[in-house]
């Protein structure tokens, strides 16, 4: 297959392109933030599939340990709230999958100044600080790919969720910046928008969400959840690691930039 100096397939072989054979991500490094459970995890598991020595940077040791034995790669327990810590990791990296993320649910007026800082520091300065240690390896490279996972979220906004979508809106912002800095480099840059996937973070919202909209569980599911999706069921992590892997493959070069929804058509509506 032709590929150009940034190892991107030419168009003329995209056209013609099967898929791509396992190990397309061979001799490359990833980093995925949040890997020790959901959306993290199963991108972990899809990059070291298709060949990529995985980081795996979590907070949690046991669940980071656990995935990285699975893959054959690498734990590092890191609280991507500390700021000197995020500093200390890997630089040499052509992967970012910039996951790591918590909600709190909660109306604005009453939303507690602490959790709203810590949002902050854990889904906007640490990707910074992650995409700021590693781009200069990828800029040598010639090739490198940052995904962030974004949410429906990120482009749409909910009540109670203030820190959570002030986030991520934040993180749409510097993944573009990225892409136009990165695009003379080889270096792609996009978001990811899912919306409510099955994970523990999303599990872990129902009784939180049903407390503050005064709602029975299964009312939450069904009327706040599903609400504004077409596709009325969650998304399984491993749909998700799907787009992320399909980013870091061949023949998608061209796409910097850009925040996929991958959310069952709520933002159509
Ligand atoms: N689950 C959903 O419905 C959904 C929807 C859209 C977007 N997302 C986004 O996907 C990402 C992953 O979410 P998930 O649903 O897989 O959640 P999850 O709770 O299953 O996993 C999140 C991981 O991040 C880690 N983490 C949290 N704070 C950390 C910190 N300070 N330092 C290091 N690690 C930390 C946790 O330990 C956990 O392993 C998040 O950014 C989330 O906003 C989730």
């Amino acid at each position: 297959m032709e590929s150009n100096p940034h190892g991107d397939l030419a168009p003329s072989s995209v056209a013609g392109a099967t898929a791509p054979s396992a190990p397309f991500l061979a001799g490359r490094t990833a980093l995925v933030t949040g890997a020790a459970s959901g959306i993290g995890r199963s991108c972990a598991l899809a990059l070291a599939a298709a060949g990529a020595h995985v980081h795996v940077v979590d907070r949690a040791a046991d669940g980071a340990r656990r995935t990285a034995a699975e893959i054959g790669g690498s734990a590092l327990v890191v609280d991507l709230a500390d700021p000197d810590a995020v500093d200390t990791l890997p630089e040499a990296v052509d992967i970012v999958v910039n996951n790591a993320g918590l909600q709190h649910v909660a109306p604005l007026h009453e939303f507690p100044p602490d959790r709203f800082a810590l949002i902050q520091r854990v889904m906007v300065e640490a990707p910074f600080r992650i995409i700021r240690r590693t781009l200069p390896h990828m800029y040598r490279e010639g090739w490198g790919r940052i995904v962030n996972i974004s949410s429906v979220h990120g482009l749409r906004a909910s009540s109670y969720k203030a820190a959570y979508v002030t986030a991520k809106h934040a993180l749409e912002g510097l993944s573009k910046v990225a892409a136009l800095e990165g695009a003379p480099h080889g270096v792609t840059s996009n978001c990811v928008n899912p919306a409510f996937v099955r994970t523990p973070l999303a599990e872990d919202q129902i009784a939180d969400q049903a407390r503050a909209h005064g709602m029975a569980e299964e009312e939450v599911v069904r009327r706040v959840m599903l609400e504004r999706t077409a596709i009325k069921r969650l998304i399984e992590p491993e749909e998700v690691a799907h787009t992320v892997l399909w980013l870091c493959g061949p023949g998608t070069g061209y796409l910097t930039g850009a925040s996929l929804p991958v959310d069952g058509g709520w933002t159509a509506r």
